[in-house]
Order: structure tokens, then C-alpha cells, then sequence
């Protein structure tokens, strides 16, 4: 086999390997290390891919118990069985993390199973069992990824005291589940449990929901949440968590300092994640990280080895599938000569509940601690007549404009098919696009769409259906 490479990617993760197919495709000779088995890092293996799968199936269960009967749809004994619902979700994982192997051969990326040390910066040594083979690389790119973050001292057994991996593949539904942390994973993961049946108890250490998301979106989220049955325990951080006979307690404090146990059947720790460098002899290499343990980069993403590079969750910015791509191809590009370049500024957040919630660009709060004016634009779902006919009318859109200018600044959404509508947001941002010229747009009727035609005249006062 050959061991000469022009670029080798550590990591086959959304970052890496959409980076190693991109450089394949511009001509370099290129490996992609996973030391998994199966390629496609946490997102396709244990994270965004299952996760939406379980979504998707425990929001048709919810409509079809809850509210089919009151649309004239009757159905008769609806159950849920666990067993099928896992492995149907397997299924989309397997084929989808194969796709990617397939994809890997069309491109001509050699794909090397097992774990990746640097040893210099043109040195790479896979360990797979007992072997070793050494391999040389022009340009390394680092995309490792991250890990669940804990709350010192608690054991995540990923049965009783799980992680986001251990919540996608319980083999029942738990009576009740406690959830530390009250961000993407908590909040996705709650929807699914409680959808099922489980009574779901989330706390959370700050006041408010989903930290650094438009606090009036956030309030809103929820308030939705709470009316979906989820309870909450606000300004209340975890001190420990211990296992009882049956039951996993859950010692918490809150912001006057009063201390409280709390007890369930599982309990979920979605306190954040960290980045994976771990084993890959970074301190030798004297490869810098910040106070954080994220590597450093600048912005052609070099860190501070001008041939290593590094992306993804390893780095700063959201822990994002997306974000990596992007950086993932930005790399390839910037490695064959080009112009590589990721636009941080238009990186779109979507927390797949029901409603969904997506946002692009600056919060209110950002601009408000930016000095800078704006105008607000919004539009309730309310008086969206798809959303109407489909029932679906919680939530609505709000677009944040240059008070001067009147360039889109941030949209933020909550609603039905947000995660797909904020695309055309962040197109309508990468173009420098006015709230004028989204306003002037023709929109499909009836469509979910309209909402941001109207919130985007709504910027100017001048709303037609509200
Ligand atoms: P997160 O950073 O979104 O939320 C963690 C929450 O835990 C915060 O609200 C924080 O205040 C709270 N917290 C921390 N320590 C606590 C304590 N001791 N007691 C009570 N509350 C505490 O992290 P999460 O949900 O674990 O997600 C990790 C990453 O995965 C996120 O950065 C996100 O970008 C990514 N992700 C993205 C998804 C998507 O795009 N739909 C889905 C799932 C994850």
C-alpha cells in the first residue's frame, strides 16, 4: 500500500471527510484516518443522524396519539414499539456511514482504519490492534472531534447515567428522566423521551434556555415546551449525582443557594462537549491550544505548524456538522491553491424539536452589546395560513435589520420547517441582502415561507396579514 500522501485527514467526521473528498477531488493524494469502524464521526454515528431519526418517528407518534383524532383521522390501539423504532435507526445509520465509504472509493480517498499519532509534522502512525505503519503526509489536517462533557465526579455508565449516545439507544421508555443541561442535546433528546412517555425534568444552571440563541426566541421555545409537558428547574445547577437502588438521585442547588434531591429512573448529562485531542501528541509536537483545550488556528485554519491544520469541533466556533464542512472544504481549497474561506458570520443553528428553532447572524442581545442600531421585523405563525390549515401556527419569525441600511443582520425563527427555511435566510445574508429585498421577493402561497416575507416587511411597518 502506498504511504506517501499529500494530505492526510485524522478524523471521518463530517470535517474530515468532507475534507478528504474535496482534496481528492482537486488532486491531491489524500487518506482519511477513523478509528471508529464506520465513517462519519458523532454526527452520523451517535449524534445528528440517529437523533433526527428519533425525532422523526416520536413526533408521528405524539400527532397520531394526541392529535390525529381531533383532524377526523381515528385511529384505534396506536403503541410504540421501542425495539423497531432503535433498529430503523440503525438502518438510516448504517447505510448512511456506508454511503460515505462509498463515496471515499469514488473519490479515491484511501480510507485507513485505526487510531493516527503524529510523530513529526510530516509523520503519521496508525495503530490498528498490533499493528503500526508509519505513513508520510505534506499537509496534515486534524479533525477529531469532540466528547461529552460530565459533571466531575459522575460515572456515565450510558445505562442508568447516560450521555447523548446512551439516550438514542435505551431499550425502553424510561418513566422518568432527568436532563442536566438545557442546550441543543438536552432539549432534542427531552422531546423525544417525554414524546414517549417519560415525564422529563430538565435543569438547567442559568435562567433561561439554549444559551447564546435570541433570548425572546429562547423565552418562546420555552414557554412551547412547557405547554409539550416538559417541566423545568431553572437557575439550578447539579452538584452530584449518585445511583439508589432503583432510582439515580440528582442533588441540585439553586441560585438562593437551597439544595434539593430530586430523583428519576435515567438521568441525561447534556452539560456541553468538549474537543478530542487526546493521544495525538500534540504537546510534543508543541501544537498550541487555547485556555479551553481547542487547538488554535488561524484564519487559513494552519495551526501553528504551517502543514498541520485543524477543524471542526477541535477548533473554535459552534460545535456544528456544518461549520466543519465548511472549514473541511475551505482547507482542500486553501491546500490546492485557492481561495478557501469560511464566512463565521453565516453559520445557521437549528434545534430540531417541534416547533424547530433556526437562527443565522447576530442576536438582539449581540447588536444591543454592539451599539449598533436596528429595526425588528416579526411575524407570528399564527396568521401563516399553511401553518393554520396544518396546525401548526406556534412560534414566528423575526429578522433584525440595519436600522440605516436596512442589510439583514440575524433571523431568527421558531415554526414549522424552520431548520429548512433558514437556509434561505442565510442565502439571503451571504448575498448582503436588505429586509427590503427579501420583502420584495415573490414568495410561494400558501406556503410557511411567507412568514419571513412578512416579518421581513414588518422590518418597515408594513405587514399585509398582521
Ligand atoms: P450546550 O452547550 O448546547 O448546552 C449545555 C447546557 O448545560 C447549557 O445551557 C449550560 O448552561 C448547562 N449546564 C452546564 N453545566 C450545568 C450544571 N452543572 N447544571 C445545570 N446546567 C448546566 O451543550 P449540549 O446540549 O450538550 O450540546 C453539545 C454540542 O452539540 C452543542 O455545542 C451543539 O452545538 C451540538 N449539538 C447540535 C445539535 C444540532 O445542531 N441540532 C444537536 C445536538 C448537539
Amino acid at each position: 500500500m502506498e504511504n506517501n500522501f499529500d494530505l492526510i485527514v485524522i478524523g471521518g467526521g463530517p470535517g474530515g471527510y468532507v475534507c478528504a473528498i474535496r482534496a481528492s477531488q482537486l488532486g491531491l493524494k489524500t487518506a482519511c484516518i477513523e478509528s471508529r469502524g464506520t465513517l462519519g464521526g458523532t454526527c452520523l454515528n451517535v449524534g445528528c443522524i440517529p437523533s433526527k431519526s428519533l425525532l422523526n418517528l416520536s413526533d408521528n407518534y405524539q400527532k397520531a396519539k394526541n392529535e390525529f383524532d381531533k383532524q377526523g383521522i381515528e385511529l384505534k390501539d396506536i403503541k410504540i414499539n421501542v425495539k423497531k423504532m432503535m433498529s430503523n435507526k440503525d438502518k438510516s445509520v448504517q447505510i448512511l456511514t456506508k454511503g460515505v465509504e462509498f463515496l471515499f472509493k469514488k473519490n479515491k480517498v484511501t480510507y485507513l482504519k485505526g487510531k493516527g499519532v503524529l510523530f513529526s509534522k510530516n509523520d503519521v502512525v496508525l495503530y490498528n490492534g498490533d499493528q503500526k505503519t508509519s505513513y508520510k503526509a505534506k499537509n496534515i489536517v486534524i479533525a477529531t472531534g469532540s466528547y461529552p462533557s460530565t459533571i466531575p465526579g459522575v460515572d456515565v455508565d450510558e445505562k442508568n447515567i447516560i450521555s447523548s449516545t446512551g439516550a438514542l439507544s435505551l431499550d425502553k421508555i424510561p418513566k422518568s428522566l432527568i436532563i442536566i443541561g438545557g442546550g441543543y442535546i438536552g432539549l432534542e433528546m427531552g422531546s423525544v423521551w417525554s414524546r414517549l412517555g417519560s415525564e422529563v425534568t430538565v435543569v438547567e444552571g442559568l435562567d433561561h434556555i439554549t444559551p447564546g440563541m435570541d433570548k425572546e426566541i429562547s423565552k418562546e421555545f420555552q414557554k412551547i415546551l412547557i405547554k409539550q409537558g416538559i417541566k423545568f428547574k431553572m437557575s439550578t445547577r447539579v452538584l452530584s449525582v449518585s445511583k439508589d437502588v432503583n432510582l439515580i438521585n440528582v442533588e441540585c442547588m439553586d441560585k438562593n443557594k437551597k439544595k434539593e434531591i430530586i430523583s428519576a429512573e435515567k438521568v441525561l448529562i447534556s452539560v456541553g462537549r468538549k474537543p478530542y485531542t487526546e493521544g495525538l501528541n500534540l504537546n510534543k509536537l508543541g501544537i498550541k491550544k487555547d485556555d479551553k483545550g481547542r487547538i488554535e488556528v488561524n484564519n487559513r485554519l494552519q495551526t501553528n505548524l504551517e502543514n498541520i491544520y485543524a477543524i471542526g469541533d477541535v477548533i473554535k466556533g459552534p460545535m456544528l456538522a456544518h461549520k466543519a464542512e465548511e472549514e473541511g472544504i475551505a482547507v482542500a481549497e486553501i491546500l490546492a491553491g485557492q481561495a478557501g474561506h469560511v464566512n463565521y458570520d453565516v453559520i445557521p443553528g437549528v434545534i430540531y424539536t417541534s416547533p424547530e428553532v433556526a437562527t443565522v447572524g447576530k442576536t438582539e442581545e449581540q447588536l444591543k452589546k454592539e451599539n449598533q442600531n436596528y429595526k425588528v421585523g416579526k411575524f407570528p405563525f399564527l396568521a401563516n395560513s399553511r401553518a393554520k390549515v396544518n396546525n401548526e401556527t406556534d412560534g414566528f419569525v423575526k429578522i433584525l435589520a440595519d436600522a440605516k441600511t436596512d442589510k439583514v443582520l440575524g433571523v431568527h425563527i421558531i415554526g414549522p420547517h424552520s431548520g429548512d427555511m433558514i437556509a434561505e435566510m442565510a442565502l439571503a445574508m451571504e448575498f448582503g441582502a436588505s429586509s427590503e429585498d427579501i420583502a420584495r421577493t415573490c414568495h410561494a402561497h400558501p406556503t410557511h415561507t411567507e412568514a419571513i416575507k412578512e416579518a421581513a416587511l414588518a422590518v418597515d411597518k408594513r405587514p399585509i396579514h398582521f
